[in-house]
């Protein structure tokens, strides 16, 4: 399949893996990138641009494809060194970064310059119009289904993606609830040029991730994940457990006093214990609804090829034989 988005990244398949937190690491982005799709390592979950550049290199021992970087800008105030993580981006070769949490404004002129293409993951319309005007090339439209940071706005893609489309110039892909053939076809119908999966893409063979991790994935349903953060305007939808009922629970006893320290034991520090230990119930970790529609692990290859085959099926089948009707 070609698109807009094919044809900026240099990819067979419109397909992209979201930069995740203690997922994203080399095992992942190659396995996507050599599936045809665009496979992410997670910048900030290295820990430091020199555990970056290692990363980086052991991708690249992994796939001769494209691969692509993460930047998450956080709302903290001991910013991590971004100059320095830019410069391993640089320096190993990496030419597509998507950006997310802030506007990457600041951190153009130094990745243009080193001619990378730059994506920026955006929740709201005049967020991507933002992302257009200051240079980006293509935005990752994320709806209020996805796993992860939603934005406050709360607009599902049936709306979000037509709403972009009316508006952007520059290409962008369709995020959250994304899993499979229906979900590319009908994203490309509204208006993307691709989808963006994060949740889908931790229940694959190659997710380097406890394998307690991908059955919560397989057995949650779309009933199962939970918003926390609210009150602090920093919304994170999560897969419920008992740690994060607490969470709910100490938010509404709070209301509008809530603090990041009355929570902080369930939210920080999390991920590790998560994702590399398979301790389920320690904390809050970001799933999307589209759980709902994840029912096995396969390998990144087998997901992808399936994808674009059932996809191939709906356009030449169902929706041009509806027409032919
Ligand atoms: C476990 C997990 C961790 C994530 N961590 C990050 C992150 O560090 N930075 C980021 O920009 N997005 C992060 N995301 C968001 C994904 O990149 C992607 O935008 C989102 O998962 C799309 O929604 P979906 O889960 O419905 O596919 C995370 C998502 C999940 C599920």
């Amino acid at each position: 399949m070609k698109t807009r988005i094919t044809e900026l990244f240099g990819i067979e398949h419109p397909i992209i893996q979201g930069g995740m937190h203690y997922v994203g690491f080399a095992e992942l982005a190659a396995a996507v990138s050599n599936a045809g799709g665009l496979g992410t390592i997670t910048g900030l979950t290295q820990g430091t641009p020199e555990k970056l550049a290692k990363e980086i290199a052991k991708c690249r021992e992994m796939t001769d494809k494209p691969i692509c970087v993460n930047l998450t800008f956080l709302p903290t105030f001991e910013a991590p060194p971004y100059p320095e993580y830019i410069r391993a981006i640089i320096e190993g070769g990496v030419k597509i970064v998507e950006t997310a949490g802030r506007s990457p404004e600041a951190y153009m002129p130094a990745m243009k310059e080193a001619g990378i293409k730059v994506i920026h993951k955006c929740t709201s319309v005049r967020h991507s119009l933002k992302a257009e005007k200051i240079g980006c090339d293509a935005v990752s439209v994320d709806g209020f289904e996805c796993g992860g940071h939603p934005g406050e706005d709360d607009i599902p893609n049936m709306i979000l993606l037509p709403r972009a489309a009316e508006e952007l110039k520059i290409p962008f892909v369709a995020s959250g609830g994304m899993a499979d053939a229906r979900s590319l076809v009908a994203a490309l119908a509204m208006g993307a040029d691709g989808m963006n999966m994060g949740t889908r893409f931790i229940a694959t063979k190659e997710a380097p991730v406890h394998e307690n991790v991908k059955q919560a994935i397989v057995a949650a349903s779309e009933l199962d994940t939970r918003l926390v953060m609210r009150g602090l305007r920093n919304t994170e939808r999560v897969l419920t457990n008992p740690a994060v009922e607490r969470i709910l629970e100490i938010e509404r006893e709070k209301g509008a006093d809530i603090a990041i320290d009355d929570i902080r034991e369930l939210v920080a520090g999390v991920y590790p214990k998560v994702m590399m230990e398979g301790d389920m119930d320690i904390g809050a970790w970001s799933c999307g609804m589209v759980a709902g529609l994840i029912h096995d692990v396969p390998t990144c290859k087998e997901l992808v090829d399936r994808i674009m085959a059932e996809a191939d099926q709906l356009i030449r089948a169902r929706l041009s034989g509806m027409i032919a009707a």
